[in-house]
């Protein structure tokens, strides 16, 4: 097991470090900015069908229906199509409003999520199109879809789902970028310039690899919190959610994600000095109103975390903590944003001496109700 860690603590950092690879294999023979190529080989045949559907419905589960979460505004803002994110676990007990015209996109990252199959089996029965998004190849679920684009991650071992979740997005944005041209709704200068930003993602990763020690020193002072709340819009709404399930699953500090602008009709009420609040505030279309929310939770003596775009010399004197990602087009920023959260949360883990990478109650793939 010692040989398998290549040499470090856990599982769950290797797998953190490996992102800047396993994002670049999950692109590897599909993108080439180079001649503005992008080709999903498991998808090209039902590309028209994507390109015109007026919905789609994505199921997952846990860190996979986050993933689901970004590519609904990837899609929306790309594509222009209506999509509906589904816990596979609600959706398999109603009585979906689902048939032949729909699309569904499962995604798992072991592919036999019990509850994810079973809401697929449901879908396939009226008559919808699957594709599947997974990692595992020849898995239950790969193998119930009509198509798909496997996630190409390498096995994940931690029980915390990183390098999948930033495989899945990776996938996802490749597909909502692929279905936009198809369907004529992207320019062709925004579709040159974001297969540029995407070759580019893998050393950005590695960029921010370059603040792990502040990350430690971070979670350090807060090992001993009780609760944290993560607030981020649009895009890192998703990624808020992403960083206090990370946080929760590992080192069982009581975390909740919102959006935002939601803080005010209730989580407003917990702040105080000792509440830590995880600000995604990186320079995006929601920058101001997040900036005047970061000043909210100041004014209630928030303890902020402010994870913000290299260089914003704006937030910092505003907060109490901040860790820099670079810059990116605005859609790709969860692939960066998410990372310092990883971190944090494993280093928090570590501080209180958890199980990082086999968290108790919790099972890698759970294939059972
Ligand atoms: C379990 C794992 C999570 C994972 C979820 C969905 O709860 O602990 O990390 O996100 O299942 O798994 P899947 O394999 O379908 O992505």
């Amino acid at each position: 097991e010692a040989i398998e860690k290549g040499g470090y603590d856990h599982f769950m950092i290797k797998e953190i470090f490996e992102q800047p690879r396993s994002i670049a294999d999950s692109m590897r023979g599909r993108l080439r900015a180079e001649d503005a190529h992008l080709q999903l080989g498991g998808l090209e045949a039902y590309l028209d069908k994507l390109a015109e559907t007026e919905r789609i419905v994505i199921v997952a589960c846990g860190t996979s229906w986050h993933a689901g979460l970004v590519a609904e505004y990837l899609f929306e803002e790309l594509a222009r199509i209506n999509v509906e994110v589904e816990y596979a676990s609600e959706f398999r007990y109603r009585n979906p409003v689902i048939g032949e015209n729909d699309i569904v996109i499962a995604i798992s990252q072991s592919g036999e999520t019990a509850d994810t199959l079973a809401a697929i089996e449901l879908a396939k029965s009226k008559g919808a199109i699957i594709f599947g998004v997974c990692n595992v190849v020849g898995s239950s679920i790969a193998r119930a879809t009509h198509a798909g684009a496997y996630t190409h991650a390498g096995p994940e071992i931690g029980v915390a789902s990183t390098k999948a979740f930033t495989a899945q997005v990776t996938v996802l944005t490749l597909m909502a970028i692929a279905t936009a041209r198809r369907k004529g709704a992207i320019q062709e200068e925004t579709y040159g310039h974001l297969l540029t930003e995407l070759e580019c993602i893998p050393s950005k990763v590695t960029q921010v690899f370059e603040n792990a020690t502040r990350i430690k020193e971070i979670a350090f002072i807060f090992t001993y919190a009780r609760n944290f709340i993560y607030l981020g819009r649009g895009l890192n709404f998703p990624v808020a959610l992403e960083g206090a399930l990370k946080l929760k699953e590992i080192s069982y500090i009581h975390a909740e994600g919102y959006p935002a602008a939601e803080m005010k009709h209730g989580p407003i009420a917990l702040i105080d000095e000792d509440m830590p609040v995880v600000f995604l505030a990186t320079k995006d279309s929601s920058y101001e109103k997040i900036v005047s929310n970061i000043q909210e939770v100041k004014a209630r003596k928030g303890r902020v975390i402010a994870i913000i775009t290299e260089g914003d010399t704006l937030i910092p004197p505003m907060v109490d903590f901040v860790i820099e990602v670079p810059a990116t087009h605005e859609i790709l920023t969860p692939l960066l944003s998410v990372i310092p959260l990883q971190l944090l949360s494993y280093y928090v883990a570590v501080m209180r001496g958890r199980n990082v990478d086999q968290p108790r109650n919790l099972a890698k793939s759970v294939t059972v109700e």
